[in-house]
This record gives C-alpha cells, sequence and structure tokens, in this order.
C-alpha cells in the first residue's frame, strides 16, 4: 500500500495542502469546516450557492481552485445529502464519493474534514476508519499485467482532522488496508499467472516479510500421505499441482487459534461438467475466498493482533482433461466420509472439506471458511451481501456484527438439517450436490458434515468478492468482516483474562 494516513489538529482555512476536504450539507448547511472556508474566502461558498452552483446533494462534489484567504491549492466540497446526522451507510458513500475524487487529483498531499461529520450510533475513530478505508480502496489501480494508463494515483498522504483519541481507527484502517491490497492485488490477477503454486509463493513471502509468521506448504504427495482423496480428485485434471497453504500467527500465547479457511481454485472452468452458459472467464476470481482469508490473515498480523491464527487455503485448479475426475466418481475424503461425484462443477466444496478437517488438528477455537462457493448465494442475496451459514448462534452473531461494524454484510441463510436429504446418495456416503432448490444452503450442509462438533461458520461470497462484467475488480471482501471480527476476538479474551 503506497497511500500513508496521519492525523493532526487542522483548521481548515489554515491548512496546507494540495487539496482539503469539507462536507456540506443539502439546502446550503455548511460544516464547520466548510463554513470556516466559506467566511475565509469572503463568502465564495454562500454565492457559489445563491448562484445554484452548488447545492450539497449527496453524491455530488466540487472542486474549488485557489480560494481568496485558503491555504490549500484546492478545495473539493463534498455533498453530504439531507441535513442531520448521516445513517453509517451514507457517510461511507459519502467517504467513497470523495475518495475517488481526491485519486484523480495532481495532489500528493490531502487533508480531510470529513471527520467531524455527525454519524449516528458512530464514533470518531470509526468515521476516520471509513474514511481511510474508502481512500485506500480508490487509491488501486491494476497494474499487474499493463502498463499505468494516464498519470496514475499521485494521492500519497491523507491528513484527518481529528483528536489523537480517534488513532485506533486509523491504526485498523491501515491494517485492512494492507490486507485488502493484498487481497485485490491477487484475485484480480489472471489464472496463467495466479496458479496455486503462485498462492504458494505470495504466502511464502507473506511469512518472509512479516517476523512471526510461519508457513508450510504440503505439496500433492503430502496430501496423497494424508488421503487427502477428495482435494486430489479436483487436481488432477490440471497440469498445475494443488497446494495447501498453512499460514501461523502467534500472538495469543497458549489459546487455541482461530482458523480461516479459504477456497482457492485459481480457474474454475467447471471440469467435464465444463462451464457453458458464459460467465466462465469470471472463474479466476475462484480463489476469492482464499485471497480474502490471506488479506486478513496479513490484516491481523500487521496489527500485531494478541490472538493465534491459523490460515489454510486450498489451492487448486478445476480443469477437463483426460485425467479428470468424472461425473460419477466415489471418492474418499480425508475425513474417510465418501461422496458420489454427481458434477464436477461442485468442486469447491470438494477442496474445502478435505481443508476443513486437515485444519481441525489444530484444535482452533473456532473455525470460518470463505468460498465463492455457489451461483445459488448470488441468486438468493445479489452482491450486496454475504451468504453466512452456521449451526453455532454465537459466532453466527459475531460474525454478523462484524460485517455491519464494517458495512461488508453478511445474511444469515438456515443450516437446518431438513436439507440434508437433499444430498443423499446410493453409492456413497452422501453427494456432492443437492438438486434444485437451495443451492447455497446444500453447499453448506455438505461442508457441515465435515465440522460436525467444531464451533465454524461458512461464508459464501460468490456475489460479493468481485464486481461484475468487463470491468468487474475485486472488491477485497471480505477483508474487512474477518478482519473486525478478529479484532473483536482480540479484545474479548482480553477481557476475559
Ligand atoms: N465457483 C462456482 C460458483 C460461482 C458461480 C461463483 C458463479 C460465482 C459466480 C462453483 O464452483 C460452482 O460452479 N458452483 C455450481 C454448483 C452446482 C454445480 C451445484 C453453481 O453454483 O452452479
Ligand atoms: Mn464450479
Ligand atoms: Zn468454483
Amino acid at each position: 500500500m503506497t497511500l500513508e494516513f496521519s492525523l493532526d489538529s487542522l483548521v481548515a482555512d489554515a491548512c496546507e495542502a494540495g487539496c482539503i476536504v469539507v462536507g456540506m450539507h443539502d439546502k446550503g448547511a455548511l460544516g464547520a469546516s466548510a463554513a470556516r472556508v466559506d467566511a475565509a474566502s469572503g463568502g465564495h461558498i454562500t454565492r457559489l450557492i445563491a448562484s445554484g452552483d452548488c447545492t450539497g446533494k449527496a453524491g455530488s462534489s466540487l472542486l474549488l481552485h485557489a480560494l481568496p484567504g485558503v491555504r490549500a491549492e484546492r478545495v473539493l466540497l463534498v455533498g453530504l445529502g439531507e441535513p442531520g446526522a448521516l445513517d453509517a451507510a451514507r457517510f461511507q458513500r459519502v467517504a467513497q464519493e470523495a475518495a475517488c475524487a481526491l485519486a484523480s487529483l495532481p495532489a500528493q498531499l490531502a487533508a480531510s474534514f470529513l471527520g467531524e461529520i455527525e454519524v449516528s450510533d458512530k464514533d470518531a475513530a470509526w468515521k476516520l476508519r471509513t474514511l481511510a478505508l474508502a481512500a485506500a480502496q480508490h487509491a488501486y489501480r491494476y497494474t499487474a499485467t499493463l502498463k499505468p494508463q494516464g498519470p496514475g494515483v499521485r494521492l500519497k498522504r491523507l491528513v484527518f482532522a481529528a483528536a489523537a483519541s480517534a488513532a485506533q481507527g486509523l491504526e485498523q484502517a491501515r491494517g485492512m488496508a494492507i490486507g485488502a491490497d493484498f487481497t485485490r492485488a491477487l484475485a484480480n490477477l489472471p489464472p496463467n499467472i495466479c496458479n496455486p503454486a503462485y498462492l504458494a509463493e505470495r504466502a511464502r513471502q507473506l511469512a518472509a516479510e512479516h517476523p512471526g509468521v510461519a508457513v508450510e506448504v504440503l505439496e500433492r504427495a503430502d496430501m496423497e500421505k494424508l488421503g487427502m482423496g477428495s482435494l486430489l480428485a479436483v487436481a488432477r485434471g490440471s497440469a498445475n499441482a494443488p497446494k495447501l497453504i498453512v499460514l501461523r500467527w502467534n500472538g495469543g500465547g497458549a489459546a487455541k487459534p482461530y482458523a480461516l479457511v479459504g477456497k482457492g481454485i485459481t480457474f474454475d472452468t467447471g471440469g467435464i461438467n465444463l462451464k457453458v452458459q458464459g460467465g466462465i472467464e469470471e472463474m479466476k476470481f475462484d480463489m476469492g475466498g482464499a485471497a480474502g482469508v490471506l488479506g486478513a490473515f496479513l490484516a491481523a498480523v500487521e496489527l500485531r493482533l494478541s490472538i493465534n491464527l491459523v490460515c489454510v487455503v486450498a489451492a487448486v485448479e478445476n480443469m477437463p482433461d483426460g485425467d479428470a475426475y468424472r461425473p460419477s466418481d466415489v471418492l474418499t475424503t480425508m475425513s474417510g466420509k465418501t461422496v458420489e461425484v454427481l458434477n464436477t462443477d461442485a468442486e469447491g466444496r470438494l477442496v474445502l472439506c478435505d481443508a476443513l478437517t486437515y485444519v481441525q488438528r489444530f484444535e482452533p477455537q473456532a473455525i470460518v471458511d470463505a468460498a465463492t462457493l455457489t451461483g445459488a448465494c448470488v441468486v438468493a442475496l445479489g452482491k450486496h451481501a454475504s451468504g453466512l451459514m452456521s449451526k453455532h448462534d454465537d459466532l453466527a452473531a459475531e460474525l454478523l456484527a462484524a460485517g455491519e461494524n464494517t458495512l461488508d454484510r453478511a445474511w444469515r441463510l438456515p443450516l437446518w438439517d431438513d436439507y440434508q436429504i437433499q444430498l443423499e446418495s446410493v453409492f456413497a456416503d452422501f453427494a456432492n450436490i443437492g438438486g434444485k432448490g437451495a443451492g447455497a444452503i446444500t453447499a453448506g450442509c455438505f461442508l457441515a458434515r465435515f465440522t460436525e462438533g467444531r464451533r465454524w461458520a461458512h461464508l459464501d461470497i460468490a456475489g460479493t468478492a468481485w464486481s461484475e462484467g468487463r470491468k468487474g475488480m475485486s472488491t477485497a471482501r471480505p477483508v474487512p468482516l474477518l478482519t473486525q471480527w478478529l479484532i473483536d476476538r482480540a479484545a474479548a479474551d482480553a477481557d476475559s483474562r
């Protein structure tokens, strides 16, 4: 991450920066700093309101140059909408509006006064974190496989006008933004670069650059010894060997670890059940769960959270081939349970089940997996909420709260045993698909069979991990949710000690 954040006690009109950012409500109600700028400039903003150039409507913004009486080169006036306190989601949209405008300016140093805006039920730390995360997100440009287009992002440093007590929000934003950048960079790469070996290499690099992080990569032969017949079956059609990546962070002494598990299908063709109904090119994002848990892991390490954390990524490519696994194959998973493959495109659960069995050797106190698992989840929840499934109400509540807090929201779907019959098979313990109806839930039910007796939750991020279309990019979700959950766990564990 290149954008740096800091915090200072600043006065809008006296602040020397390439750009200052101030807010104004609809109908000309200026925020405190906008009012200062207005007074210092002899009523410049008041005149713009009178002439109708400037409205303060939500979603609008206006860039003013060289205002008399104002030290900053530019003033970015951001519309806040209706007067009165903003709700959290509206504030986040304002933050994104401002971040988008800032990222296109030639200014290297900017100062934001948006932290003074009133937001219902949110403190200064939350506001700064939201502003900083939005700024980091909009300062990202994809450059891995093309020359930077235009001048690129010139903003280097963003200072927030706020009291020192809000510093914690900024520190959290730094961690989350570093994690999110890591996730985005991986997920946006094409699958001919980002294959299982590449993911493993990046994990090794992460460990090398961060003291206290241990890494282990299990190769095909290691997985054969462990009996990971399910994961290995999915891998068989690909010339790219599978990798099981294990990262560990020990910040919590002797406590049992939290575990994150990610689906890392670096490309999902569907296998012999080849994807023929369109959208196959988007399946480079099918490692979004892996990228997300790696990003959240990195964020936790950057924040030096006082917890133990283990992160397991099942990195596999799903390809059709003469040696590929077939529909009707019966596989023996690491757990010993057998699975009838009724569709080779339901491969995510087949790699995750062995990863979930493996991670239990660390005796985690909770396991959360993230996976771009089902198109059905996108049908149910669209691109706004991730699907959350868990039999543990307390764990589900923790994750939903972390999602609300960061506005990286999830919505719970039931994981009742009623759905389990959809997985019945006469040739194996159960099948890998559940037939018509409740596709996201039956996928969750499949995973539940490998996590019995464990505190476990599943996040289906098929709709939330990237924005669709030709210009679709990784959203870095669920890094904010997972990181917030880990921050909350560290705080709760500290309280109970
Ligand atoms: N990676 C896909 C799920 C997916 C589809 C994510 C579209 C994002 C957008 C997954 O491996 C898959 O193919 N799932 C099948 C399951 C079916 C065969 C039971 C699906 O959703 O169609
Ligand atoms: Mn698939
Ligand atoms: Zn898939």
